[in-house]
């Protein structure tokens, strides 16, 4: 017989040796995964175009996620065929690396809306969260016609914009001081909105809910469903690997 390099037979029968080189081999395991995660600065890749959200696009999600959207909609779509023949290209990490937190969700009742953004008219939204049934006989989706006559509460959207940029989101100091005419500044067909879009590429400015007259929270929520998916040229930013 071979002479043993290792006495396994002696690790295997001493319970407290096994435990402490299990630790050891779990250890060596855990740092490999780990460690580089304290050199590089990033594990996203950036893609062009991504900025953080405008304020009013914010005020929008924060109703989407106050009303519990994200219980039947998800927001990524999976690298496979059948989702991306019907959503549109797969999400990138980066089109989430502002969202705190994210909307990846995990049940689809009804469709993914990653790429929601300029599918439909604004009037289209604003019928469909009214009463999806009008324009979707089937849809088992409950209405949400109280947004449309309720005001935009404004609270302090500096504040909103501070607290993310304290966790990483690259808001600038003109953006936290401009935050609340900049929410304004988006929803008024009347205002210059110059400025905003200069700060915030590709930034929509309209009234969204078809009432000028009113900043309702219809115009915040229909505002961020026009912007999902729409700041990243996808199909340029990545080779499109997924055959469509
Ligand atoms: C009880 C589950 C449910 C909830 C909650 C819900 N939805 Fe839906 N939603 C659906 C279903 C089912 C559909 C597909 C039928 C339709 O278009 O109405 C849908 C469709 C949609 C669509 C059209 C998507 C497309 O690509 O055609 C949008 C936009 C949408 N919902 C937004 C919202 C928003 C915003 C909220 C929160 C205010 C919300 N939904 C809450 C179930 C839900």
């Amino acid at each position: 017989m071979a002479t043993k390099f290792f006495d396994h037979g002696k690790l295997e029968r001493n319970v407290s040796l096994l435990g402490i080189a299990s630790l050891i081999v779990v250890a060596i395991g855990g740092i490999v995964e780990i460690a580089p995660l304290f050199w590089i600065d990033n594990t996203i890749e950036k893609v062009e175009g991504m900025r953080p959200y405008t304020p009013l696009e914010l005020a929008g999600r924060n109703i989407y996620i106050r009303e519990g959207c994200y219980n039947c909609h998800s927001q990524m779509i999976r690298p496979f065929r059948d989702e991306t023949e019907r959503y549109g290209h797969y999400s990138l990490a980066a089109e989430s690396m502002y969202d705190h937190p994210f909307q990846w969700g995990s049940k689809r009742t009804g469709p993914d809306l990653a790429r929601v953004g300029g599918r439909y008219s604004d009037e289209w939204h604003v019928q469909h969260l009214k009463d999806p049934r009008a324009v979707v006989p089937e849809s088992i989706m409950p209405g949400y016609a109280f947004l449309a006559s309720r005001a935009l509460k404004l609270p302090d959207m500096r504040k909103d914009l501070a607290a993310l940029n304290n966790v990483g989101v690259p808001y600038t100091e003109d953006d936290i001081a401009k935050a609340n005419d900049d929410l304004k500044a988006q929803a008024d067909p009347d205002a210059d909105a110059g400025d905003l879009i200069k700060r915030y590429p590709k930034a929509q400015a309209r009234d969204f809910d078809g009432n000028p007259g009113q900043l309702t929270e219809m115009d915040a929520l229909v505002a961020y469903l026009q912007m999902l998916g729409t700041l990243v040229d996808v199909d340029s930013a990545r080779p499109q690997e997924v055959e469509r």
